[in-house]
């Protein structure tokens, strides 16, 4: 049986779906049977993640609507380990709320979560910005959580919001575990980026951080808009190789 690991932030723009791409990318170069499910219906996956030429814009709220099968939304990538669902064609869309009530009121999410960990080795979820219904379905049907904080002092504002949030699901749902703060873009010598980082490891125990810091990098960035994921385009980039060893001790703990 697989993990669900579910990527989660109060803000937007502060690399959850870099890291979700990423770390799925990582996973699936170590031969690990890996899905990333795209929920959040700006559905920014699609840009990341290596898909293939001319692949369908069918996806996950598509199959909640019950316009397309399951089997019709799981897509293949560059990487074959990697498969992925789509946010779908809501993403193409101006108002969200519908899919937004059929997330909540329907089992679909969770049952497919169920059903992709048993067929998968780990199943990524990258999930709108916000403790909102969606990421708290999410998170009701998740082993594992990791949350990115952006190393900008607006970052340490929201944090205790989603740890709280968080704390609020383990509660309901014994198996969750925080695996931690993943610090993103950060930039050594900056005083802004080297404050929150301070601030982060004083003020929260060191067992939900996580202690590789991702730099900002131009090859991550450059990656994001090439369409793939920087761990396989440029892995010799100091932030690909950085989400390689945070792949590295989230599957040591899962295996553990
Ligand atoms: N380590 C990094 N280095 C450089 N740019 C990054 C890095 N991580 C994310 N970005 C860029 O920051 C922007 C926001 O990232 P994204 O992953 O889309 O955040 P979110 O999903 O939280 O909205 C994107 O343009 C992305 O390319
Ligand atoms: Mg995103």
């Amino acid at each position: 049986m697989g993990s669900v690991l579910a990527v989660v932030s109060q803000k937007g723009g502060v690399g959850k779906t870099t890291t979700a791409v990423n770390l799925a990318a990582a996973f699936a170069r170590r031969g690990l049977k890996t899905l990333i499910v795209d929920v959040d219906p700006q559905g920014a996956v699609r840009y990341g993640v290596g898909l293939r030429r001319d692949h369908s814009i069918y996806g996950f709220a598509d199959y909640l609507s019950g316009e397309c099968a399951l089997r019709d939304v799981i897509l293949p990538t560059a990487l074959p380990w990697l498969r992925v669902i789509l946010a779908g064609t809501v993403s193409d869309e101006s108002d969200h709320l519908a899919y937004q009530s059929l997330v909540a009121e329907s089992d679909l999410l969770p049952e497919l979560l169920e059903t992709a960990r048993q067929r998968c080795h780990i199943v990524v979820v990258d999930t709108p910005p916000g403790l909102g219904p969606i990421t708290h379905k999410v998170l009701l049907a998740s082993q594992h959580v990791v949350v990115p904080l952006q190393c900008e002092p607006l970052a340490l504002q929201t944090t205790p919001q989603i740890l709280r949030g968080i704390q609020s699901v383990v509660e309901v749902n014994e198996q969750l575990i925080l695996d931690g703060l993943i610090l993103t873009m950060y930039e050594p010598g900056n005083p802004a980026s080297e404050r929150v980082v301070e601030y982060v490891r004083q003020h929260l125990p060191a067992n939900i951080v996580f202690r590789q810091l991702v730099p900002r990098s131009i090859a991550a960035a450059d990656a994001f808009a090439a369409g793939q994921p920087v761990v396989t385009r440029t892995p010799s980039d100091p932030a690909a190789q950085a989400y390689v060893n945070i792949a590295t001790s989230l599957v040591e703990r899962m295996d553990g």
